[in-house]
């Protein structure tokens, strides 16, 4: 038995000219936790070629969806860019991953911290009702260069508080801070020196998060990660995993596709 389902493409959608999100069917046995990733890709030459991708939909999907950059001479993403519906995607068959509320230990508010496509495995948690029932605040913040990198921006503003699902608790326990560093837009600055400045979490009508009550989960720039490791150890918060939950976890899966 091959180590991938081979699933169809339902619909793309090109964000922009570095970035784009597809949808696939979904084999009922494939299971996954919202935070994973899954090895995903395409037949190149006759061998499968497969890259990390978190999925970007919830664990209750009957589809799947993920959100993808495009390198012009990426190996994978070159090819997966150009991804029309009705081609077939390969889907690894195990999903893994650290970011896993079972990680962390219990606390107040949530943060997920994200640059670029890093957003994509928040994007299923912040579908997940069990971040809603852990959690009193859950807080996504999403950096990204330029204002039209901001994918789902529309649809976790305006769909998301209206699902017949978990609106309802979206609309009373998820804060959105989608920030931009190299053009204008309403929220400015690095990820980095939000989670540094006790003005942006009065902003946000939030104590400023501590080690005791808060917990975070980080996935973006590999810059971003080094540098919030810092931080969050300085803070006095802890790296969690799947042997030792504790106070953080980050995702070290995608770096270069
Ligand atoms: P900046 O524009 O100031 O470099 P990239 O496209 O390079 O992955 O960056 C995505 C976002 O992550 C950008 O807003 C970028 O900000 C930001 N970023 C890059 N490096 C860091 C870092 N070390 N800490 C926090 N944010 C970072």
């Amino acid at each position: 038995m091959s180590n991938q389902y081979v699933e169809k493409v339902l619909s793309v959608h090109h964000w922009n000219d570095t970035l784009f999100s597809f949808r696939t069917t979904r084999n009922p046995a494939f299971r996954f936790e919202a935070g994973q990733f899954a090895m995903i890709g395409l037949m190149v030459e006759g061998r499968p070629l497969l890259r990390a991708y978190s999925m970007a939909c919830a664990p209750y999907d009957e589809e799947l969806e993920f959100l993808s950059i495009k390198v012009p001479d990426g190996p994978l993403t070159s090819r997966l860019q150009k991804i029309v519906p009705g081609d077939e995607i390969l889907i690894g068959r195990k999903a893994t991953g650290t970011l896993l509320h079972d990680n962390l230990v219990p606390g107040r508010n949530l943060y997920f911290l994200s640059t670029g496509t890093g957003l994509a495995p928040f994007m299923s948690l912040i579908r997940d009702p069990a971040t809603y029932e852990r959690f009193e605040k859950v807080v996504l913040v999403h950096g990204v260069r330029l204002v039209s990198e901001l994918a789902y921006e529309t649809f976790i503003r305006e769909e998301l508080p209206a699902d017949e699902l978990i609106g309802e608790m979206v609309a009373s326990q998820l804060i959105y801070h989608p920030t931009v560093t190299r053009e204008d837009y309403r929220n400015r600055g690095r990820v980095t020196e939000l989670f540094a400045s006790p003005d942006w979490f009065a902003s946000l009508g939030l104590p400023f998060a501590n080690a005791e009550n808060d917990r975070v989960m980080l996935c973006g720039s590999p810059a971003m990660l080094a540098d919030m490791k810092v931080q969050l150890e300085g803070r006095g918060f802890v790296e969690g995993s799947s042997s030792t939950p504790a106070t953080y976890v980050v995702e070290r899966a995608f770096v270069e596709k």
